[in-house]
């Protein structure tokens, strides 16, 4: 077993979780009894690809640790995260007695741990929650930091709260279900994490693409473990975004445009790539990386078969989409360039045309 703690510390510790590798879903148990989480009812939220899954294996390993396991399924996909997801599992908690020192239990991907991880910030004003990610986006990036919420309409995590698991708990085994569009999805996540904060571990990720395109065990640790700590020193510093958190948005302004305007018919990690694309173009165009850089980048997301041009939307309609992003500040984007590779920054200053000029590169056109 493996594990990294994340922590904030203060007077009192603000929040304090410990990251769990496992082999498997039976160690899960004695985490919880460790945290003194366990001895009460537990409600497992899991979509419904998921569920069939892992649902029996998980109730199975945590059923001698509490005195009630309850599960909750919904449909797989984008469209369940939203608030009448959310107020159905309210529905199901009040019907089951759920009170405030029981447990939300967010088993599977990026959307199960977003709605599951709101619902527990605001039922009964908040109770405990631990997450469960079965998905390498989840893994590297979406199951840590606390960021719960939903979509509201085509507005993407426009309503939601910080709110920290108790535990997150990782399953190396579940990779392996993964289709590789998903995998893929989840490489975005990890290039991204590499490009804003360590130049060497995207070194690392080209060297050992074969390694990690077989999911070799020994590489993926690594590179999980890795994009974990970074995620890990970035949420310590600041755990509401009011500074350096925003850096790990790099890729999601345009990112977030293109999956609504699309209509999340591409995959978070899809969009997230062409999103660095462009960021990193209009990094290289400000000089603040070199051409070679650029194109480095480019191939990488490529070569996890990752998209890196896109021509489904007019470029105009993909820059008036980045205006409505929660990430603008007093009317202003704040866009997250290199400078240089492995080392992400915010910039308020870009402009409209040198977006427009991004987006067409993406189209091919420029
Ligand atoms: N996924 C970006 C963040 O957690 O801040």
């Amino acid at each position: 077993m493996q594990s990294l703690l994340i922590e904030r510390k203060g007077n009192p510790v603000e929040f304090s979780y410990p990251i769990v590798w496992e082999d498997g879903f039976k160690a899960i148990g004695s985490h919880l009894d460790m945290l003194g989480l366990s001895a009460k009812k537990a409600c497992i939220a899991a979509d419904s690809r998921v569920a069939s899954l892992y649902l029996q294996e998980l109730s199975d390993a945590l059923k001698d640790h509490f005195r009630q396991v309850d599960l909750f399924v919904f449909p797989e996909g984008e469209s369940s995260k939203n608030l009448e997801t959310v107020q159905k599992l309210y529905e199901f908690l009040i019907q089951k007695k759920y009170e405030r020192r029981d447990l939300l239990i967010a088993l599977g991907g990026g959307v199960t741990g977003d709605l599951t991880g709101f619902t527990a910030a605001t039922y009964l004003r908040g109770i405990d929650f631990i997450q469960v990610p079965t998905t390498l986006l989840a893994q590297v990036d979406s199951s840590i930091g606390g960021k719960t919420g939903v979509d509201l309409d085509q507005y993407k995590n426009m309503v939601g709260a910080f709110c920290q698991p108790r535990l997150v708990y990782m399953n190396a085994a579940s990779l392996v279900s993964l289709s590789d569009r998903q995998f893929a999805s989840g490489m975005a996540e990890v290039i991204k994490t590499a490009l804003l904060r360590d130049a060497e571990f995207f070194r690392w990720i080209l060297s050992h693409r074969q390694q990690i395109e077989a999911r070799d065990t020994e590489s993926l640790d690594a590179m999980i473990r890795r994009c974990c700590e970074i995620k890990a020193m970035v949420v310590e510093e600041d755990p509401k975004e009011q500074g350096i958190r925003a850096t790990l948005n790099l890729g999601h302004t345009i990112g977030h445009a293109i999956e609504k305007l699309m209509d999340f018919q591409l995959l978070h990690g899809e969009c997230v790539s062409l999103g660095t694309v462009a960021a990193a173009y209009i990094s290289y165009r400000r000089g603040f990386i070199p051409e070679e850089d650029y194109q480095n980048i480019r191939s990488c997301l490529r070569a996890f078969h990752l998209p890196v041009s896109f021509c489904k939307v007019p470029a105009e309609k993909i820059l008036l989409a980045t205006k409505t992003d929660k990430k603008m500040e007093g009317g202003q984007i704040k866009f997250i360039l290199l400078h240089p590779l492995g080392n992400a920054v915010i910039d308020r200053t870009v402009c409209d045309e040198e977006i427009l000029e991004a987006i067409h590169i993406l189209n091919g056109e420029a």
